[in-house]
């Protein structure tokens, strides 16, 4: 019942400061590396028959890179942009010029956090936005991404 209708091409893009995963605010952000992060991820996506690409930058601009260079590549984005999330219009054009089927994942739980974190202006350009779970955020982006008919 796992198994996709057909494998999927998933890009997995994880903003600033998402490499510090682990020592960052772990009250926040908990406790697990963006390595093992990946390698949950990685697991999950060969039980799901999907192939993953991950990067992580701390460059909006080499973020916008990623989304062009892929656009052709991805059949889906998880995207955790960061802090970018609360102000990149930049991003946001991008995610809407690739026309990948994005869907927007955080950490931390952005709705009940500061009042400036509680604005997203990618969400609207996605299929969905998933927050507040951990590595949960970006397990249930996946399975999304991975099941869904294109
Ligand atoms: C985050 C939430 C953002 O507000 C913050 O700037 C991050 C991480 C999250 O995953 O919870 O860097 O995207």
């Amino acid at each position: 019942m796992d198994t996709p209708l057909r494998s999927k091409n998933i890009l997995v893009l994880h903003g600033p400061n998402l490499n510090l995963l682990g020592e960052r605010e772990p009250e926040v952000y908990g406790t697990m590396t963006l390595a093992a992060l990946n390698a949950l991820l990685r697991r999950r996506a060969r039980t799901l028959g999907a192939t993953l690409k991950i990067f992580q930058s701390n460059g909006e601009g080499q973020l916008i890179d990623l989304i062009h260079k892929h656009r052709h590549w991805a059949q889906g984005l998880i995207f955790n942009p960061g802090a970018y999330t609360h102000y990149s219009y930049a991003l946001r054009d991008a995610v809407a010029a690739s026309q990948i089927p994005t869907v927007e994942t955080h950490l931390s739980d952005i709705k009940k956090r500061e009042p400036f974190r509680r604005r997203s202006v990618i969400t609207p350009v996605c299929l969905k936005m998933i927050c507040g779970l951990g590595a949960g955020s970006y397990l249930k982006a996946l399975e999304l991404l991975a099941h869904r008919r294109t």
